[in-house]
Protein backbone atom coordinates (compact mmCIF):
# COMPACT_ATOMS: atom_id res chain seq x y z
CA UNK A 1 0.00 0.00 0.00
CA UNK A 2 1.39 3.46 -0.98
CA UNK A 3 2.86 5.60 1.98
CA UNK A 4 -0.06 8.13 3.28
CA UNK A 5 1.14 11.86 2.67
CA UNK A 6 1.68 13.65 5.48
CA UNK A 7 -0.24 15.85 6.30
CA UNK A 8 -0.10 19.31 8.75
CA UNK A 9 -3.21 20.38 10.34
CA UNK A 10 -2.17 23.50 11.73
CA UNK A 11 -4.62 25.31 14.50
CA UNK A 12 -4.05 29.12 14.63
CA UNK A 13 -5.81 31.96 16.43
CA UNK A 14 -5.26 34.58 14.68
CA UNK A 15 -7.83 35.33 11.45
CA UNK A 16 -5.25 34.71 8.84
CA UNK A 17 -3.24 31.37 9.77
CA UNK A 18 0.68 32.22 10.12
CA UNK A 19 2.49 32.21 6.50
CA UNK A 20 5.66 32.19 8.60
CA UNK A 21 4.36 28.88 10.42
CA UNK A 22 3.44 27.47 6.46
CA UNK A 23 6.34 28.41 4.83
CA UNK A 24 8.23 26.19 7.82
CA UNK A 25 5.87 23.67 7.43
CA UNK A 26 6.77 23.14 3.91
CA UNK A 27 10.24 23.32 4.38
CA UNK A 28 9.85 20.62 7.09
CA UNK A 29 8.43 18.31 4.56
CA UNK A 30 5.05 18.87 4.78
CA UNK A 31 2.80 17.69 1.92
CA UNK A 32 -0.86 18.85 2.79
CA UNK A 33 -1.21 21.99 5.36
CA UNK A 34 -4.74 21.95 6.45
CA UNK A 35 -4.91 25.99 7.88
CA UNK A 36 -7.60 26.94 10.25
CA UNK A 37 -7.53 30.60 11.42
CA UNK A 38 -9.86 32.30 14.23
CA UNK A 39 -9.86 28.69 16.18
CA UNK A 40 -11.60 29.18 19.46
CA UNK A 41 -10.72 25.91 21.99
CA UNK A 42 -14.61 24.95 21.44
CA UNK A 43 -14.36 24.16 17.49
CA UNK A 44 -11.34 22.20 18.36
CA UNK A 45 -12.80 18.76 19.32
CA UNK A 46 -14.93 18.03 15.69
CA UNK A 47 -11.39 19.21 14.12
CA UNK A 48 -9.28 16.92 15.95
CA UNK A 49 -11.85 13.66 15.37
CA UNK A 50 -11.81 14.73 11.88
CA UNK A 51 -8.33 14.11 11.74
CA UNK A 52 -7.86 10.73 14.06
CA UNK A 53 -11.11 8.68 12.73
CA UNK A 54 -9.80 9.01 8.49
CA UNK A 55 -7.02 6.85 9.16
CA UNK A 56 -6.00 4.26 11.62
CA UNK A 57 -3.29 4.65 14.17
CA UNK A 58 -0.65 2.62 12.14
CA UNK A 59 -1.16 5.55 9.86
CA UNK A 60 -1.49 8.46 11.88
CA UNK A 61 2.04 9.12 11.93
CA UNK A 62 1.47 10.95 8.86
CA UNK A 63 -0.95 13.20 10.15
CA UNK A 64 0.05 16.13 12.83
CA UNK A 65 -1.11 18.95 14.43
CA UNK A 66 0.60 22.35 14.68
CA UNK A 67 -1.16 25.01 17.39
CA UNK A 68 -0.09 28.43 16.49
CA UNK A 69 -1.23 32.47 16.77
CA UNK A 70 -0.41 35.91 18.58
CA UNK A 71 -2.93 34.83 21.30
CA UNK A 72 -0.26 32.34 23.71
CA UNK A 73 -2.61 31.80 26.38
CA UNK A 74 -5.82 31.33 24.09
CA UNK A 75 -3.09 28.70 22.08
CA UNK A 76 -1.96 27.10 25.41
CA UNK A 77 -5.69 26.14 25.85
CA UNK A 78 -6.00 25.09 22.55
CA UNK A 79 -3.51 22.93 22.64
CA UNK A 80 -4.96 21.13 25.59
CA UNK A 81 -8.26 20.97 24.15
CA UNK A 82 -6.28 18.97 21.43
CA UNK A 83 -4.73 16.28 23.95
CA UNK A 84 -8.38 15.84 25.39
CA UNK A 85 -10.05 15.39 22.19
CA UNK A 86 -7.81 12.18 21.30
CA UNK A 87 -8.95 8.73 22.13
CA UNK A 88 -6.13 6.02 23.52
CA UNK A 89 -4.58 5.65 20.58
CA UNK A 90 -6.54 7.32 18.24
CA UNK A 91 -4.20 10.42 18.74
CA UNK A 92 -1.42 12.62 16.23
CA UNK A 93 1.68 14.07 17.16
CA UNK A 94 0.96 17.80 18.29
CA UNK A 95 3.28 20.95 18.57
CA UNK A 96 2.96 24.35 20.59
CA UNK A 97 4.78 27.14 19.60
CA UNK A 98 2.43 30.02 19.34
CA UNK A 99 3.86 33.24 18.47
CA UNK A 100 7.85 31.61 18.03
CA UNK A 101 7.55 31.33 22.20
CA UNK A 102 8.48 27.79 21.98
CA UNK A 103 11.44 28.00 19.46
CA UNK A 104 12.87 31.46 20.45
CA UNK A 105 12.89 30.73 23.80
CA UNK A 106 14.36 27.26 23.13
CA UNK A 107 17.81 29.00 20.63
CA UNK A 108 18.05 31.49 23.33
CA UNK A 109 19.01 28.82 25.96
CA UNK A 110 20.31 26.69 23.37
CA UNK A 111 22.74 29.62 22.08
CA UNK A 112 23.64 30.63 25.95
CA UNK A 113 24.92 26.80 26.52
CA UNK A 114 27.39 27.15 24.20
CA UNK A 115 29.35 29.47 26.18
CA UNK A 116 28.05 28.83 29.67
CA UNK A 117 28.05 26.07 31.79
CA UNK A 118 24.10 26.60 32.83
CA UNK A 119 24.08 24.89 36.19
CA UNK A 120 26.69 27.17 37.52
CA UNK A 121 25.04 30.17 35.40
CA UNK A 122 23.21 33.05 37.24
CA UNK A 123 20.89 34.27 34.87
CA UNK A 124 18.34 37.74 34.91
CA UNK A 125 15.30 37.40 32.55
CA UNK A 126 13.97 40.97 31.78
CA UNK A 127 10.37 40.69 30.29
CA UNK A 128 10.54 37.25 32.20
CA UNK A 129 6.48 37.23 32.49
CA UNK A 130 5.69 37.33 28.77
CA UNK A 131 5.32 33.99 26.67
CA UNK A 132 9.05 34.24 25.63
CA UNK A 133 10.75 35.08 28.85
CA UNK A 134 8.70 32.91 30.88
CA UNK A 135 9.86 29.80 28.23
CA UNK A 136 13.56 30.78 28.56
CA UNK A 137 13.58 31.14 32.68
CA UNK A 138 12.26 27.38 32.77
CA UNK A 139 14.29 25.46 30.24
CA UNK A 140 17.61 27.61 31.98
CA UNK A 141 16.15 26.23 35.20
CA UNK A 142 15.77 22.66 33.77
CA UNK A 143 19.36 23.25 32.89
CA UNK A 144 19.96 24.04 36.68
CA UNK A 145 20.93 27.45 36.22
CA UNK A 146 19.94 29.65 39.23
CA UNK A 147 17.26 32.21 37.59
CA UNK A 148 16.18 35.59 38.28
CA UNK A 149 12.90 36.61 36.59
CA UNK A 150 12.10 40.03 36.48
CA UNK A 151 9.29 41.92 35.90
CA UNK A 152 7.57 45.55 36.76
CA UNK A 153 5.28 43.10 39.10
CA UNK A 154 7.13 41.43 41.75
CA UNK A 155 3.46 38.92 42.37
CA UNK A 156 3.32 38.70 38.39
CA UNK A 157 7.12 37.00 38.40
CA UNK A 158 7.01 34.97 41.66
CA UNK A 159 3.51 33.78 39.83
CA UNK A 160 6.21 32.45 36.90
CA UNK A 161 8.44 31.08 39.50
CA UNK A 162 6.29 29.21 41.04
CA UNK A 163 5.11 27.56 37.92
CA UNK A 164 7.98 26.89 36.90
CA UNK A 165 8.77 25.46 40.50
CA UNK A 166 5.63 22.79 39.52
CA UNK A 167 7.25 21.68 36.36
CA UNK A 168 11.00 21.56 37.88
CA UNK A 169 10.85 20.63 41.60
CA UNK A 170 14.46 21.88 42.65
CA UNK A 171 14.16 24.73 40.54
CA UNK A 172 16.50 27.60 41.67
CA UNK A 173 13.83 30.49 40.92
CA UNK A 174 13.70 34.09 42.35
CA UNK A 175 11.31 37.06 41.38
CA UNK A 176 12.55 40.60 41.40
CA UNK A 177 10.21 43.26 40.80
CA UNK A 178 13.39 45.99 39.92
CA UNK A 179 12.11 48.50 37.02
CA UNK A 180 13.76 47.26 33.39
CA UNK A 181 13.57 50.84 32.65
CA UNK A 182 16.97 52.68 31.76
CA UNK A 183 18.73 54.08 35.42
CA UNK A 184 17.18 51.51 37.34
CA UNK A 185 17.46 48.02 35.64
CA UNK A 186 18.70 44.79 37.91
CA UNK A 187 22.13 44.99 38.48
CA UNK A 188 23.37 43.06 35.11
CA UNK A 189 26.87 42.91 36.61
CA UNK A 190 25.67 40.32 39.05
CA UNK A 191 25.07 38.31 36.50
CA UNK A 192 26.64 35.15 33.90
CA UNK A 193 23.88 35.95 32.01
CA UNK A 194 21.26 38.36 30.91
CA UNK A 195 18.36 37.88 28.82
CA UNK A 196 15.83 40.58 27.29
CA UNK A 197 12.51 38.94 26.12
CA UNK A 198 10.48 42.25 26.90
CA UNK A 199 8.09 43.68 24.85
CA UNK A 200 8.75 44.37 21.19
CA UNK A 201 10.35 48.08 21.10
CA UNK A 202 11.03 48.34 25.04
CA UNK A 203 14.30 49.77 26.08
CA UNK A 204 15.38 47.22 29.28
CA UNK A 205 18.75 48.07 30.03
CA UNK A 206 21.30 51.22 28.82
CA UNK A 207 24.70 51.05 27.63
CA UNK A 208 26.44 52.06 31.15
CA UNK A 209 25.10 49.28 32.94
CA UNK A 210 27.07 46.78 30.72
CA UNK A 211 30.06 47.81 31.85
CA UNK A 212 32.48 46.81 35.10
CA UNK A 213 31.41 43.59 36.07
CA UNK A 214 33.79 40.52 35.71
CA UNK A 215 31.03 38.21 35.99
CA UNK A 216 29.15 39.10 32.70
CA UNK A 217 29.92 37.43 29.85
CA UNK A 218 26.48 36.44 27.98
CA UNK A 219 23.88 39.33 26.89
CA UNK A 220 20.89 38.10 24.47
CA UNK A 221 18.21 40.59 23.62
CA UNK A 222 15.12 38.79 21.82
CA UNK A 223 13.26 41.92 20.62
CA UNK A 224 13.80 43.01 17.19
CA UNK A 225 11.73 46.16 17.29
CA UNK A 226 14.12 49.83 17.71
CA UNK A 227 14.82 50.49 20.31
CA UNK A 228 16.06 47.45 21.29
CA UNK A 229 15.90 46.40 25.31
CA UNK A 230 19.96 46.17 25.42
CA UNK A 231 21.17 49.34 24.44
CA UNK A 232 24.44 48.57 22.29
CA UNK A 233 23.22 45.03 21.14
CA UNK A 234 22.84 44.62 17.40
CA UNK A 235 20.03 42.93 16.17
CA UNK A 236 22.55 40.75 13.89
CA UNK A 237 25.00 40.27 17.05
CA UNK A 238 25.94 36.36 17.48
CA UNK A 239 28.77 35.82 19.69
CA UNK A 240 30.08 39.42 18.75
CA UNK A 241 32.53 40.36 21.68
CA UNK A 242 33.43 43.35 23.67
CA UNK A 243 35.09 43.29 26.76
CA UNK A 244 34.66 40.06 27.89
CA UNK A 245 30.42 39.93 26.99
CA UNK A 246 29.27 37.95 24.20
CA UNK A 247 26.63 39.36 22.54
CA UNK A 248 23.21 38.08 20.47
CA UNK A 249 20.22 39.47 19.33
CA UNK A 250 17.35 38.77 18.00
CA UNK A 251 18.65 37.57 14.45
CA UNK A 252 21.70 36.16 15.56
CA UNK A 253 19.74 33.88 17.79
CA UNK A 254 16.86 33.35 14.12
CA UNK A 255 19.36 31.07 12.57
CA UNK A 256 19.39 28.64 15.23
CA UNK A 257 15.26 29.24 16.21
CA UNK A 258 14.33 28.32 12.46
CA UNK A 259 16.44 24.95 12.35
CA UNK A 260 14.91 24.20 15.80
CA UNK A 261 11.46 25.01 14.51
CA UNK A 262 11.97 23.27 11.41
CA UNK A 263 13.74 20.20 12.68
CA UNK A 264 10.56 19.67 15.93
CA UNK A 265 7.35 19.67 12.64
CA UNK A 266 9.97 17.10 10.85
CA UNK A 267 10.28 15.22 14.07
CA UNK A 268 6.12 15.41 14.83
CA UNK A 269 5.59 13.05 11.56
CA UNK A 270 8.51 10.28 13.63
CA UNK A 271 5.11 9.04 15.59
CA UNK A 272 2.01 9.60 16.02
CA UNK A 273 2.36 9.71 20.18
CA UNK A 274 4.37 13.36 20.49
CA UNK A 275 3.35 16.37 22.52
CA UNK A 276 5.99 19.26 21.96
CA UNK A 277 5.80 21.81 24.63
CA UNK A 278 8.64 23.88 25.37
CA UNK A 279 10.58 21.39 27.26
CA UNK A 280 10.52 18.44 24.01
CA UNK A 281 11.67 21.35 21.31
CA UNK A 282 14.51 21.98 23.64
CA UNK A 283 15.44 18.53 23.83
CA UNK A 284 14.99 18.21 19.80
CA UNK A 285 17.15 21.57 19.55
CA UNK A 286 19.97 19.80 21.46
CA UNK A 287 19.75 16.53 19.50
CA UNK A 288 20.11 18.60 16.20
CA UNK A 289 23.31 19.91 17.73
CA UNK A 290 25.10 16.59 18.75
CA UNK A 291 23.65 14.65 15.56
N1 LIG B 1 13.48 36.58 17.51
C1 LIG B 1 12.31 35.94 17.38
O1 LIG B 1 12.15 35.06 16.55
C2 LIG B 1 11.19 36.31 18.30
C3 LIG B 1 10.04 35.53 18.35
C4 LIG B 1 9.05 35.86 19.28
C5 LIG B 1 9.23 36.99 20.08
N2 LIG B 1 10.35 37.74 19.95
C6 LIG B 1 10.58 38.92 20.80
O2 LIG B 1 10.79 38.46 22.14
C7 LIG B 1 10.33 39.44 23.06
C8 LIG B 1 9.39 38.80 24.03
O3 LIG B 1 8.21 38.37 23.37
P1 LIG B 1 6.87 38.18 24.19
O4 LIG B 1 5.80 37.86 23.22
O5 LIG B 1 7.13 37.27 25.33
O6 LIG B 1 6.69 39.68 24.74
P2 LIG B 1 5.47 40.42 25.48
O7 LIG B 1 4.54 39.42 26.04
O8 LIG B 1 4.92 41.44 24.55
O9 LIG B 1 6.22 41.20 26.65
C9 LIG B 1 7.03 40.53 27.59
C10 LIG B 1 7.02 41.27 28.92
O10 LIG B 1 7.54 42.59 28.74
C11 LIG B 1 7.07 43.38 29.82
N3 LIG B 1 6.68 44.72 29.33
C12 LIG B 1 5.65 45.02 28.50
N4 LIG B 1 5.61 46.35 28.29
C13 LIG B 1 6.63 46.88 29.00
C14 LIG B 1 7.09 48.22 29.21
N5 LIG B 1 6.51 49.26 28.61
N6 LIG B 1 8.16 48.41 30.02
C15 LIG B 1 8.76 47.35 30.62
N7 LIG B 1 8.36 46.07 30.46
C16 LIG B 1 7.31 45.84 29.67
C17 LIG B 1 5.85 42.69 30.41
O11 LIG B 1 6.21 42.23 31.71
P3 LIG B 1 5.62 42.90 33.05
O12 LIG B 1 4.33 43.56 32.69
O13 LIG B 1 5.43 41.72 33.95
O14 LIG B 1 6.67 43.83 33.51
C18 LIG B 1 5.64 41.51 29.50
O15 LIG B 1 5.18 40.34 30.16
C19 LIG B 1 9.67 40.55 22.23
O16 LIG B 1 10.58 41.62 22.09
C20 LIG B 1 9.40 39.86 20.90
O17 LIG B 1 9.37 40.78 19.83
C21 LIG B 1 11.34 37.40 19.11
Amino acid sequence: MATKRRILVQLDNDAHPSVFDRVVAIDAGVEELFSYGNIEPDAVEALVHGAIFTRGPADLKNTAIFVGGKNVTRAEEIFVAVQRAYLGAFRTSVMLDPNGANTTAAAAVLTASHHLDLARTKALVLGGTGPVGQRVALLLARQKAAVWVSSRSKDRAQDVCNAITEKVPDAKVFSTAESHTEGNSNHPEHFNLVVSAAAAGVRTISRAQLTGGEMLKVVMDLNAVPPLGIEGVQITDNGREENGIKYFGAIGVGGLKMKIHKASVASLFHSNDQTLDAEQIFDIGQRLEVA
